[in-house]
């Protein structure tokens, strides 16, 4: 099997959980990602192959302590045949959990055959409740499609389904107990992750973002007193219940960075390893992949980028700079 090692940083950091990203298309064009036009996409010869990708999970698993797969995008289910590759990497048996980031356009459909390939959770993005918000969010209709498709992952069966919502100051607050109630009501979670600088646009602001603090209060303003629910700590929400049960948590990636926590190691669709999302830097792979690289030479990739992880973001610092690639092209 090779040589066991441990992906740990500078920082003493552990490193368990990769984020995979199978396409950087998408299906929509949320304001706080993409462009409104004009996106840029890798070419599609670059994608890795399903086969290259197995391949690099394979080692990651086997050798290198990775226990958790997250499949994203861009939008990962407009990647086709993706229920083969949730196959390929459930059929590993290596892993201990294997999950999709996804914004549900396309779930409905294919949420059971997701479930059956051996995908374990899903998270689906929603951001609101109402359609001409959601249209001015994303700058494409499917509201409906959405929600079919948060009905559908519930269907099928998933574990464990969150919600995940972007908290942007002027847009997110008179939504905030109505999705709150909403996740409630489908017996879901929600969680609300601060609006990062990440958008293609490059129109972020420390104003735009809509911090946990205030949604805390909103929340408790209606719900009445709240204690944080503690339930892993690599996970970077903090979590909250409302009458006993998980109800919403918050990702306070900007007021409250969890850097310190971080289990992550990143992948493009295009074979690039990125040790975090905010990194200038990346560590490539398709080359090695399709010269014949050795297993070893794989893996002493990733360790390369694991020994230059930063300490943290470093958002707010006055040498900050945002990544050359928006979060379609990292990956969320
Ligand atoms: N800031 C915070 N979250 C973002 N996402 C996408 N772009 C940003 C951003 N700029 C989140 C979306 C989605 C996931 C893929 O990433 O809410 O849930
Ligand atoms: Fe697509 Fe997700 Fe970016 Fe929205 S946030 S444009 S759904 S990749």
């Amino acid at each position: 099997m090779g040589q066991q090692i441990k992906l740990i940083d500078r920082f003493r950091r552990l490193h368990r959980s990769l984020r995979l990203s199978v396409t950087d298309r998408c299906n929509l064009r949320c304001s706080y990602c993409m462009p409104a036009e004009g996106a840029i996409f890798v070419p599609r010869p670059t994608l890795l192959t399903f086969e290259e990708i197995t391949r690099v999970v394979r080692l990651l698993s086997n050798r290198c302590g990775i226990t958790d797969v997250r499949l994203t995008g861009g939008e990962p289910l407009v990647r086709r045949e993706l229920p083969k590759l949730v196959a390929m990497l459930a059929d590993l048996g290596t892993l201990t959990d294997l999950s999709l980031t996804s914004n549900a356009m396309l779930l409905e459909p294919m949420a059971a055959e997701l479930r059956q390939a051996g995908l374990r959770r899903i998270n689906i993005s929603i951001d609101t409740l109402d359609e001409a918000t959601f249209r001015r969010l994303t700058r494409r209709d499917g509201l409906d499609k959405v929600l079919r498709g948060i009905d559908a992952a519930i269907n099928a069966g998933f574990e464990n389904i969150k919600l995940n919502a972007t908290a942007i100051r002027g847009i997110t607050e008179s939504e905030v107990i109505d999705l709150v109630q909403f996740a409630i009501e489908k017996g879901v979670q929600i969680r609300f992750i601060e609006f990062m600088p990440l958008d293609a646009d490059r129109n972020w602001t420390n104003d735009g973002v809509l911090t946990g603090d205030d949604i805390r209060q909103r929340i408790e303003s209606h719900f009445g007193a709240l204690i944080p629910h503690r339930t892993s700590t690599s996970q970077p929400a903090t979590d909250y219940l409302i009458d006993g049960k998980l109800a919403f948590g918050l990702i306070e990636s900007v007021t409250k960075p969890f850097c310190n926590a971080c289990d992550r190691i990143r992948m493009t669709a295009d074979g690039s390893i990125r040790n975090c999302l905010f990194s200038q830097q990346e560590y490539p792979l398709r080359d090695l992949l399709r010269d014949g690289a050795s297993d070893d030479a794989i893996v002493r990739q990733f360790i390369a980028a694991v020994n230059a992880k930063e300490s943290g973001h470093g958002i707010g610092e006055t040498n900050f700079a945002p990544p050359d690639r928006p979060m379609y092209s990292i990956g969320g």
